[in-house]
C-alpha cells in the first residue's frame, strides 16, 4: 500500500528521505505527506536538524508535495544523482 524510507546522513547532520511509493488506489489520502511528516518527526527526536532529498523533475506530483510542506530546492555541491534533478532540503 505505501513505503517509504529514511537514512542518517552528513556524519549524522542530516537526515535523507528516500523512497517514497503510494500504490495506485491509496494515491491522493495524505499518505505520502503523513510519510514526510513521520521522518521528519523521527529526525527532530534524534537531534537531527536538516531533511534531504530530490526528484526527478518531472514527478511533480512528488516535488509539489515537498513545496507544500516547506522544502526549498538547492544547489548541491555535489550532484550525488546528477543535475537532471531537483534537490530539496528543509530545515527541522
Ligand atoms: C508521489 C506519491 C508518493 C504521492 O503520494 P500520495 O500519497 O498520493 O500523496 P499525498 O496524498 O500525500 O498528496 C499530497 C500532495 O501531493 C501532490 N499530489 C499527489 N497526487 C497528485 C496528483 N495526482 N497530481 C498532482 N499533485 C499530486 C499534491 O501537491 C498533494 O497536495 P494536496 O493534498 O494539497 O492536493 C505517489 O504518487 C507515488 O507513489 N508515486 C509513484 C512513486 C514516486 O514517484 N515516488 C516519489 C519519488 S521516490
Amino acid at each position: 500500500m505505501a513505503y517509504t524510507s529514511l537514512s542518517i546522513v552528513d556524519r549524522g547532520a542530516s537526515v535523507f528521505l528516500s523512497y517514497s511509493i503510494v500504490s495506485g488506489k491509496h494515491q491522493k489520502r495524505g499518505l505520502h505527506k503523513r510519510m514526510v511528516k513521520v521522518r521528519e518527526a523521527y529526525a527532530r527526536r534524534k537531534g537531527i536538524c536538516v531533511a534531504l532529498t530530490y526528484t526527478t523533475k518531472d514527478n511533480s506530483k512528488s516535488w509539489q508535495n515537498l513545496v507544500k510542506m516547506g522544502y526549498r530546492i538547492y544547489d548541491p555541491v555535489f550532484a550525488y544523482v546528477g543535475r537532471e534533478y531537483f534537490y530539496f532540503q528543509k530545515k527541522l
